[in-house]
């Protein structure tokens, strides 16, 4: 095993962790909507986000431990935008996670409410976290700010309107931008806000949050377009299903997948500029999640 391999697999673990403990405080199992939260909660994903959350503080020389709930709070708000984004009204998909969506294992009332359980709880451990109150202040902002009207809401309001017509390759990157680039940047400005981290930082590791989040979305596209349920835990072939724009219908797979390997190149070389060997790990990752296949 890489060295590389150990790290994310140490991140992904502490997040994990902090999930499975801070669940039992946060969503009880008393409740049949905190049942249904943990359900699509604990039950698999990559982690990616939380392990972004652990990797940016600790490249900053923050203190990893205590910000695992912040890499917790980031799982649990991006569990709440999947249940929501496979309800009927939405993207209408059944499948996630290799089992089926919280809607189809709750139905729609529960599904919807445990959303809300989760998106709330976020921003409860992460206002609890053990962290000075300047840093739990600027890690809920960031949070709230990526969240809302002005980052992934209003991506995936924007992604609802590229299944009504077509979408020009600049509206397609708002949307990204939106649905999936701004909770990524809000996992890394989390993790500086744990670290105390200055301007510069955040400026830098803002624009390679952005460039990842666009890879990673271009490459959800193209598997959506190209894999199996099986491969993916979700359903294939959704987009086309939705009729949805995306990079892969836009310029077919194989284009789509070397601009994702050119901003890919870019946002490594911006960040090995400012950190040299330090940005080996997040740049490791982006590389990684570009040759993923699930
Ligand atoms: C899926 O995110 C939604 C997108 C933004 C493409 P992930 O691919 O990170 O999903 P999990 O957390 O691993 O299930
Ligand atoms: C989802 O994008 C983005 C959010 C949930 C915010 P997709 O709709 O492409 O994600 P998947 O493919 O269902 O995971
Ligand atoms: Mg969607
Ligand atoms: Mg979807
Ligand atoms: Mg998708």
């Amino acid at each position: 095993m890489t060295g590389q391999a150990t790290l994310a697999d140490t991140y992904r673990e502490l997040t994990e962790q902090t999930l499975g403990t801070l669940c039992d405080e946060y969503l009880p199992q008393t409740s049949e909507v905190c049942r249904a939260a943990r359900y699509s909660l604990l039950g698999g994903g990559k982690r990616v986000r939380g392990i972004l959350v652990l990797a940016v503080c600790e490249l900053l020389g923050g203190n990893v431990r205590h910000a695992a709930p912040l890499a917790a709070g980031i799982e649990m708000l991006h569990c709440y935008s999947l249940i929501h984004d496979d309800l009927p009204c939405m993207d209408n998909d059944d499948f996630r996670r290799g089992r089926p969506s919280c809607h189809k294992a709750f139905g729609e009332a529960t599904a919807l409410l445990a959303g809300d359980a989760l998106l709330t709880a976020a921003f409860e451990l992460v206002a609890d976290a053990p962290l000075p109150a300047e840093a739990r202040a600027d890690a809920v902002k960031s949070l709230a700010f990526a969240a809302g009207g002005r980052g992934m809401v209003l991506g995936q309001e924007l992604d609802l309107r590229v299944e009504r017509g077509p979408a020009s390759e600049e509206e397609l990157r708002a949307v990204h931008r939106g649905k999936t680039g701004a909770l990524i940047n809000a996992a890394v400005q989390m993790g500086a806000a744990a670290a105390g981290a200055d301007r510069g930082d955040r400026t830098a590791l803002e624009a390679y949050a952005f460039d990842l989040g666009l890879v990673f979305q271009i490459v959800d596209d193209v598997l959506d377009a190209t894999s199996t349920q099986q491969a993916l835990g979700k359903p294939a072939g959704s987009d086309a299903a939705n009729g949805k724009t995306t990079f892969a219908t836009l310029y077919g797979p194989q284009k789509a997948m070397a601009l994702a390997e050119e901003v890919t190149a870019r946002a490594c070389g911006a960040l090995e500029k400012r950190y040299g060997a330090r940005a080996g790990f997040l740049c490791g990752l982006a590389r990684e999640l570009l040759r993923r296949d699930h």
